[in-house]
């Protein structure tokens, strides 16, 4: 089969480059794959995954005789037409996103005739025509450009690539666009060929739609508990409306990761640019901030001042099934916790190494129950499934305080009142 599919290449091998690579490698494609990290290719020359993302060290092991790792473009440029770009682009201080890495990439193109870049980072709407007048400018007219937006979730990012609800293609009908239809045929997924601008948007809107979702049941949660309903039988009786649907109707401590809160910002800059005010979005950044805060005046309520008190943070991750700390709400909460001159223990079992370069002063333990030691109050930030099966019984013996703020609404609160806890949700 490798013979037949197209050799290509992926520029960037963080979250969505190294599963791109993997995922395209499964399907017989012969990947190059080049990232500016010398320790990151390193490391994946040698066999191992820098990141933590579930069945990916297996395919990538299944699939080495097809997977090439370099910093050099030269090798993806002389074997590949298609250069998928995967490079960050995160959000700068005004919200906008960061373009200085996609740009980086452009400017290392050589002047070619037969290759394209195809757009995998998410942009906001109107880069493909500004790369466009770049590379025409720069006498690298022949280039060919393809937006190909990524929809994958970390911690199913795998599955999501080859199962993806929809393939997103935008380009100018030309040999590159038909080349990428080509290439994800396989996945017999829905297909959206339209033009760059609208391929640009999908992306944009999509997240920021699924944003307002999280932000929009976080609100109706905080009016349950000021009127005494439970938001968890109310996000199942909205959610089997088809008009509606169950995803992302969990409230929790509002959105973090790598992807929502940037492109939430940068769709809403981008609105503002373009002299539209998005008043919709602005709300919904607003309330994900306020809820990561709302588990503080929860403490407060139980413990009173938190000067003193050790509180522990069960969960680091954004979420779980991934080791990214990219904007995760145990961030604000440890740091919010602190600054009220509490003393903050925490456990992750996967996200350790990556929160320790983030979260300053927090201490940091090897299990759940050590972390729970001595603790006055225990909040649940993440939802690993280890969590679920604790035995509370057990972990009220080593506490000091008995009180559970369960921050995803992911345990059985049944269980953990029989041990003893005050164990406290949000929104019921
Ligand atoms: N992470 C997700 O869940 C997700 C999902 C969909 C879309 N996206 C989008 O995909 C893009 C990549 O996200 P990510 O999470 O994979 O980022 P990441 O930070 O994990 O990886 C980016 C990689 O690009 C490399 N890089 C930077 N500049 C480079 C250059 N000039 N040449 C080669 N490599 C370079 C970095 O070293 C890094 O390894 C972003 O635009 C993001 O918004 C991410």
């Amino acid at each position: 089969m490798s013979g037949q599919r197209e050799p290509i290449a992926v520029i960037g091998t963080g979250y969505v480059g190294l599963v791109t690579a993997a995922g395209f490698a499964e399907l017989g494609n012969e990947v190059w794959c080049v990232d500016v990290d010398a320790d990151k290719i390193a490391q994946l020359e040698r066999g191992e995954i820098p990141i933590y993302e579930p069945g990916l060290g297996e395919s990538i092991e299944r699939c080495k005789d097809r997977l090439h790792f370099s910093t050099e473009l030269a090798p993806a440029l002389e074997h590949a037409r298609l250069l998928f770009v995967a490079v960050g682009t995160p959000p700068t201080y005004s919200g906008d996103a960061d373009l200085s890495a996609v740009h980086a990439v452009v400017d290392s193109m050589p002047p070619s005739d037969r290759h394209a870049l195809v757009m995998k980072s998410t942009v906001p709407v109107g880069t493909g025509a500004s790369i466009r007048r770049e590379l025409d400018a720069r006498g690298k007219g022949g280039f060919s450009y393809v937006s190909c937006p990524e929809f994958l979730k970390e911690g199913s990012a795998l599955e999501d690539f080859l199962h993806p609800d929809r393939v997103v293609v935008g380009d100018v009908g030309d040999w590159a666009g038909d080349a990428v239809v080509e290439l994800y045929a396989p996945l017999e997924a829905s297909l959206v060929r339209t033009d760059i601008a609208s391929a640009e948007m999908i992306k944009l809107a999509a997240n920021a739609f699924l944003a307002t979702k999280i932000s929009f049941i976080n609100e109706i949660a905080n009016v349950c508990e000021a009127t005494g309903a439970d938001v968890q039988e109310v996000a199942r009786g909205m959610g089997l409306d088809r008009r509606i649907g169950t995803h992302f109707l969990r409230p929790g401590l509002g959105f973090g990761g790598s992807c929502f809160p940037k492109d939430v910002s940068a769709l809403k800059q981008l609105a503002g640019n373009s002299g539209y005010h998005f008043q919709l979005l602005t709300a919904v950044i607003e309330v994900n901030e306020l809820q990561k805060r709302r588990v503080i005046a929860k403490l407060q309520k139980h413990l009173g001042t938190l000067v003193g008190k050790t509180v522990t943070l069960l969960g680091l991750a954004f979420k779980a099934n991934t080791d990214d700390m990219r904007e995760a709400s145990s961030l604000v909460l440890a740091a919010r916790l602190q600054a009220d001159g509490a003393r903050v223990r925490a456990y992750d079992p996967i996200a350790e190494e990556e929160a320790r370069k983030l979260m300053h002063g927090v201490e940091f333990a090897d299990s759940a129950l050590e972390a729970a030691k001595g603790a006055d109050a225990l909040v649940v930030v993440t939802e690993w499934p280890e969590f679920a099966d604790l035995d509370w019984a057990r972990v009220a013996e080593v506490t000091s305080g008995r009180i559970l703020i369960d921050g995803r609404n992911f345990i059985d609160g049944a269980k953990a009142q029989a041990a003893g806890f005050v164990y406290e949700g949000i929104g019921r």
